[in-house]
């Protein structure tokens, strides 16, 4: 009996099906790998070490595995075949590394700069919070997170107060929402790890373009991780973690300031503008 075999027999006595598929198609695929690439003992054991190594980066505030996950394209694949399920549903994308739980709750229009930053112009994000049929959905918890004008998040940068560009806002009645920020700019994910070792190896790129996270939860439906990109980045095209969907690329206008984003948003000074109403599943 061939060791594949053996190996394979040996989880028949897992109880739970699906676990069982999991463990044994997963045994056997590796199997089928090692016998495709004819894998020597010394580029196992490179592989065993890389591994290693890779966990013990790992920590509260690190998460090497998940880097790993997104630059091998594996969290946008398990992405995809878990979410979009329809056309007019708001695409899903990577969550990455930098959300922090329990942000403060914000008031509709508050900024999300806490710190630093006064000097540039505010970006006003608007727009709704609906289902597939287009009904307002109030009371979503809207978490938001983004990169300062350095390319860090708070929680990576010591200089950045931990809830800086960050916040939970909640949609109000007609399921309207409104964030003051600043643009986000394109950054480079850490690569002073395993996973920058790799894509050093490989001469890829370490860019992503520019971007907001939201976090959606809404009771009744399915929750949402997501990113706004702004158009015309230079790294649309290239994203180090291949989590560019186009329906998720918004442009932004520059606006001259009015009355109306006076009272309506406590704007103070012409903006940038992006409207983008997110639509949720049904759970
Ligand atoms: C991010 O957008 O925060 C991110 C996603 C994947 C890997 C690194 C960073
Ligand atoms: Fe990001």
């Amino acid at each position: 009996m061939s060791v594949t075999t053996q190996a394979l027999q040996s989880f028949q006595n897992i109880d739970n099906a699906r676990h069982r598929t999991l463990i044994t198609a997963l045994v056997q695929k590796l199997h089928d790998y090692i016998n495709e690439v004819q894998l020597t003992e010394d580029e196992w054991l490179h592989a065993i070490q890389f591994l290693t190594k890779t966990g013990q980066l790992c920590h509260e505030q690190r998460q090497e595995y998940i880097l790993l996950s997104d630059v091998l394209g594996i969290s946008m694949l398990v992405d995809q075949i878990n979410h979009q399920k329809n056309e007019i549903q708001t695409p899903s994308t990577v969550f990455g590394p930098f959300f922090i739980e329990n942000m403060p709750i914000r008031q509709f229009a508050d900024s999300i700069v806490i710190e630093g930053e006064e000097q540039t112009i505010p970006l006003l994000i608007t727009g709704q919070i609906r289902n597939e049929y287009g009904e307002a959905i109030s009371n979503a918890y809207i978490d938001v997170w983004q990169t300062a004008d350095n390319g860090m998040y708070s929680g990576q940068d010591d200089m950045q107060q931990i809830d800086n560009l960050r916040g939970v806002f909640i949609s109000q009645l007609n399921g309207s929402y409104a964030i003051k920020s600043i643009l986000p700019v394109s950054y480079q994910i850490p690569s002073d790890g395993t996973v920058g070792q790799l894509l050093n190896y490989a001469k890829r790129t370490f860019w992503r373009p520019a971007h907001i996270h939201f976090k959606i939860a809404a009771e009744g439906y399915q929750p949402l991780v997501t990113h706004l990109f702004l158009e015309n980045d230079d790294y649309l095209n290239n994203d180090a973690v291949f989590g560019v969907k186009d329906r998720l690329i918004v442009s932004y206008q520059f606006k001259k300031l009015d009355e109306e984003s006076k009272v309506l948003y406590g704007l103070d000074r012409d903006y940038y503008l992006i409207t983008y109403d997110f639509v949720l599943s049904a759970e």
